[in-house]
């Protein structure tokens, strides 16, 4: 349903302890992983991983390319838990549902929030396989009164009215330039603004010259409600998006975007990706 799915303090707790009876993992850090990027959780040793369907009152995605499991493990010698796929709204999930994990990620004991996703590179300058590190987002499904913090505010969470303009931790932004840099990727990485639009459908030619008037640099379907919702219970959120296709901008065109180029980049990046994440846990691991 697309309405309020109230997912309460007791039983973000009660999922949290299911997950840490099982494991002896004691996560610092979360990672969300988006289409075609779950080859990260399948890096992690010594894991213990939890398909949604064996998770009480965990949803269970849908959508080709994302595994959907909670996998608790090593990343090069540090604790973390990874989404092995996510929850979208066009699953049909209230936003407060797709962004639930992120409070599991916070009482399973996380400091920090990685997210990743595809998308869709809309700044003429991005190119397919680019990285682009999220500075800021907008929040349009929040401008048309959809948000994963609407009703009653539980204060164990966080604050009625949390602010948003520092959402995108300029430490791990600038952790993550570094080691783009160290990397040799410094040509294929940017830092720019991220939207979520609600899909399914890919955007029209109108919708897309809009957005980019309008400051976006790269279009998606995910992340925003989860950082928000992440910032509201006080996680540090680093985001990046791996451009999986350039957006298409004119009618003059045999192009047209599909899920399965998504899913191809993602593939083919999947070890620049994984290195990416490892050194940023490392990083973070070491503040
Ligand atoms: Cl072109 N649009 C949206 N909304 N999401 C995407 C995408 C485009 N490419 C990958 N994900």
């Amino acid at each position: 349903s697309t309405s309020l799915d109230i997912y309460t303090y007791e039983t973000i707790i009660e999922i949290a302890n299911f997950l840490l009876q099982r494991t002896s993992i004691r996560p610092k850090i979360g990672i969300i992983c988006g289409s075609g990027l779950g080859h990260l959780a399948e890096n992690l040793t010594e894991a213990d991983s939890f398909p949604y369907e064996e998770i009480p009152n965990f949803p269970v995605s849908t959508v080709a390319g994302h595994a959907g499991r909670m996998v608790f493990g090593y990343l090069n010698g540090i604790e973390v838990m990874c989404m092995q796929g996510r929850f979208h709204y066009y699953e049909g999930y209230a936003l407060s549902t797709c962004s639930m994990p992120v409070r599991v990620m916070k009482f399973c004991g996380c400091t920090h929030l990685i997210a990743t996703n595809a998308a869709g590179g809309l700044n003429s300058s991005y190119n397919v396989g680019d990285i682009m590190i999220v500075k800021d987002h907008i929040n349009i499904m929040g401008f048309a009164g959809n948000s994963p913090l609407q009703g009653p505010n539980d204060h164990r969470f966080g604050p009625r009215f949390p602010p948003m303009n520092k959402a995108y931790d300029p430490e791990l932004i600038e952790i993550a330039q570094n080691i783009s840099k160290e990397m040799g990727m410094e040509n294929d990485t940017h830092t720019g603004v991220y939207i979520c639009l609600g899909g399914p459908s890919y955007e029209t030619v109108a919708e897309l010259k809009m957005w980019s008037i309008l400051g976006v640099d790269a279009v998606g379907m995910s992340t925003v409600h989860e950082v928000i919702t992440a910032r509201h219970c006080d996680l540090k959120v680093f985001a990046f998006s791996l451009i999986t296709n350039k957006c298409i901008t004119e009618y003059e065109t045999e192009e047209e975007a599909n899920h399965e180029e998504v899913i191809t980049t993602g593939s083919k990046r999947q070890n620049v990706l994984t290195n990416f994440v490892t050194r940023m846990v490392e990083n973070i691991n070491s503040l």
